[in-house]
């Protein structure tokens, strides 16, 4: 309904910055009157009964319209561009890469000179680990930040990715970077006042006299890790006080029920949004609401909250997408695509765990029935929203879906993760793979995988038994690994040094800032030596790397394979294969994965069942013209092989 008093305070702001609204500026004055009252209104379910609220949101509203001001012409019209392109992220053009600027390459400036090596490959978006300033022993791989706004030195400058963002720029490639958004450093300025004893920074966290309210939060909190920072609360000496710490003792939880650290960290993605960012991570949003008696985790008003910076965003930059980090359960994170009037407006992106944890699942067990249990879930993604694609990132891989899923097909669901932690360890007899649990919780028997994409796909073993069989084995299953997440619909996100088949880096354990967390195995420390063998015929290297240049020059050329929300899955003939069709206008592909180390038959008429009539399938990746027999006849599929096929006349 119309509100008078909101656009008057939106004329105000709009005269204080001296902003033409007829003219040059009336595209962003349109787009902030109109989304006042959604903004109001968010805002106010959040901070209207705050003492500060009222006055916040004026604040709020000079945020947005001074990031407008400070964005550079160029960005304003990429924005048009980016609005005017229906869902610009959604394209199958687009495929991205995580890398550890430093391990990767050393800094910045030498980043510059390695992306001829990464759009070789067909990656364009590059999903840049946290770079601001953060602690050297205390920084959990940049996610601890003490300056939101000052790049750590050991990448360089803010210049240098000023620089490097226009070079990607005019390259034609895409940035992402995080916002940590949870906590900061507890070396931040905040945090140091609020050590002083400083009380207006105090009430930037969760700070507690005494052990009353913090002993009550426990009793309902998960620990995060366990091993290394049990519990959720750190006592700060010269305080006299305990903070609230979910992650490490060294990452100090925000409080966001206080409006200005929401104004401030708004502030802070308003600045990224600004150099010219892409997509926005959001590191885990799950976290940023806390409520007594409860988990803390996915509270509605951690959602408020996104829904609040999305529109923010999509006032002052909004050519800008979210990705919102939530590694929860499978319909925990359906919801961090908004629900309701807010659907597909809260984030853009969301991260695939769910899918990511069931393919190691399948590869496992050589069984996609749990693959094929949660896709109904998965499937309610809404249209204009996407997927991250995965196999792996940085992280351990939880395996976070739900129990139901796997007892549905009749396994118990305790032995079933217990299997699955013991194959990806090795524990297991026979097992192929050298990875490590995370954070076993021994009062839960919880625990997650670490480990890189070609140690659990056996590579690390078959290299040290020089077993030739085991090599290729290890090769194709992480191409099948790769190819599933590149068809599937979303933004595929390779994460760096598995384009070049790395195995586990074990240098991290001669490093006491890093050995008491064993996720920097699959962290590797890039060799340029190595990763020079991707062009030298026949070598692993070689052999990863250009069959991933070619699912993705591939998966380009598909136009069915943008996200459209067309994806229809192929009921399960086979337990060992996991297969999906795209289609798009006139073009149908069947995308086809066995997951098993022994042959596979799959009815033609699997092919059939949705109504597609094609008497012959060309697999583009396989190069072969497979005729469509009758439905007591099979297409036979090797050990682990995979197809892309499209339906074809003739
Ligand atoms: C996210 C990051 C992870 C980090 C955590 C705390 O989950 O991906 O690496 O430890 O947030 O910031």
């Amino acid at each position: 309904m119309y509100n008078y008093t909101l656009h008057q305070q939106v004329n105000d702001v709009f005269a204080a910055a001296r902003l033409n609204k007829s003219s040059t500026d009336e595209l962003f004055y349109t787009r902030l009157l109109t989304n006042a009252p959604v903004i109001q209104a968010l805002y106010n379910e959040v901070y209207g009964t705050h003492e500060a609220g009222s006055g916040h949101f004026q604040l709020l509203l000079t945020a947005i319209t001074h990031a407008y001001v400070q964005r550079s012409a160029v960005l304003r019209r990429k924005d048009v561009i980016k609005q005017a392109t229906e869902h610009w992220f959604t394209s199958n053009q687009l495929a991205g890469m995580s890398l550890y600027v430093d391990r990767f390459c050393g800094n910045l400036n030498n980043l510059e000179e390695r992306l001829d090596y990464l759009l070789d490959l067909g990656v364009n978006l590059l999903h840049l680990m946290p770079l601001f300033e953060s602690p050297k022993n205390e920084s959990d791989g940049g996610y601890a930040v003490s300056d939101f706004r000052k790049v750590d030195e050991r990448f360089g400058t803010l210049e240098d990715l000023q620089a490097l963002q226009q070079k990607m720029e005019a390259g034609q490639m895409y940035l992402m970077i995080d916002i940590v958004l949870n906590h900061t450093s507890h070396q931040h300025e905040w945090a140091k006042k609020a050590r002083a004893g400083d009380a207006i920074y105090q009430d930037y966290y969760y700070m507690f006299a005494d052990r009353q309210v913090p002993d009550q939060f426990e009793k309902t909190m998960p620990e995060i890790f366990p091993e290394t920072s049990p519990g959720n609360f750190v006592y700060v000496s010269e305080a006299g006080k305990w903070v609230m710490s979910v992650f490490h003792h060294y990452q100090w939880d925000l409080n966001y029920s206080n409006p200005a650290v929401f104004i401030a960290m708004l502030e802070n993605i308003f600045f990224y949004a600004n150099i010219g960012v892409d997509v926005l991570r959001i590191d885990a949003p799950a976290f940023i609401w806390k409520q007594l008696g409860t988990t803390c985790q996915n509270l509605p008003k951690a959602h408020t909250l996104l829904r609040l910076i999305k529109q923010c965003v999509q006032v002052a930059a909004p050519g800008m997408a979210l990705l919102g980090e939530a590694i929860v359960a499978p319909a925990a994170i359906m919801e961090y695509f908004g629900s309701g009037i807010f659907s597909a407006k809260e984030c853009d992106f969301a991260y695939n765990a769910t899918q990511m944890a069931l393919q190691w699942d399948a590869l496992a067990t050589g069984d996609t029935r749990v693959m094929r249990v949660a896709q109904p879930i998965l499937q309610q993604k809404p249209a204009g929203a996407s997927w991250i694609t995965y196999v792996r990132c940085h992280d351990d891989i939880g395996l976070g879906y739900d129990d139901y899923m796997i007892e549905q097909i009749g396994f118990n669901a305790w032995q079933h993760r217990q299997f699955l932690n013991d194959y990806y360890t090795g524990a297991a007899p026979g097992s192929p793979a050298s990875g490590a649990l995370f954070s076993y919780n021994p009062k839960t028997g919880d625990a997650r995988i670490s480990g890189s994409l070609a140690s659990l796909c056996g590579l690390e073993k078959a290299l040290f038994a020089n077993d030739e069989q085991a090599i290729d084995t290890s090769i194709q299953k992480i191409l099948l690994m790769q190819a599933q997440t590149f068809f599937l619909g979303g933004l595929p996100m390779l994460y760096y040094g598995d384009e070049a088949g790395y195995t586990n880096d074990y240098s991290y354990l001669q490093d006491t800032a890093k050995s008491y967390d064993n996720r920097w195995m699959h962290r590797p420390l890039v060799d340029w030596e190595k990763n020079k063998r991707t062009t030298e015929k026949g070598t692993i290297e070689d052999r990863i790397f250009s069959a991933v240049k070619r699912l993705l020059t591939l998966r380009r050329q598909l136009d069915a394979i943008a996200d459209r929300s067309n994806i229809v899955w192929i009921a399960p003939h086979n337990i060992h294969v996991a297969a999906f069709v795209r289609r798009h206008n006139e073009q149908t592909i069947f995308c086809v994965f066995n997951y098993s180390d022994q042959p596979a038959m799959l009815t033609w008429y699997a092919f059939k069942e949705h109504g597609f009539m094609y008497p012959a399938l060309f697999d583009h990746w396989g190069n072969t013209t497979y005729t469509v027999g009758k439905d007591h006849e099979y297409l036979e599929l090797a050990p682990y092989q995979f197809c892309i096929c499209e339906g074809r006349e003739s």
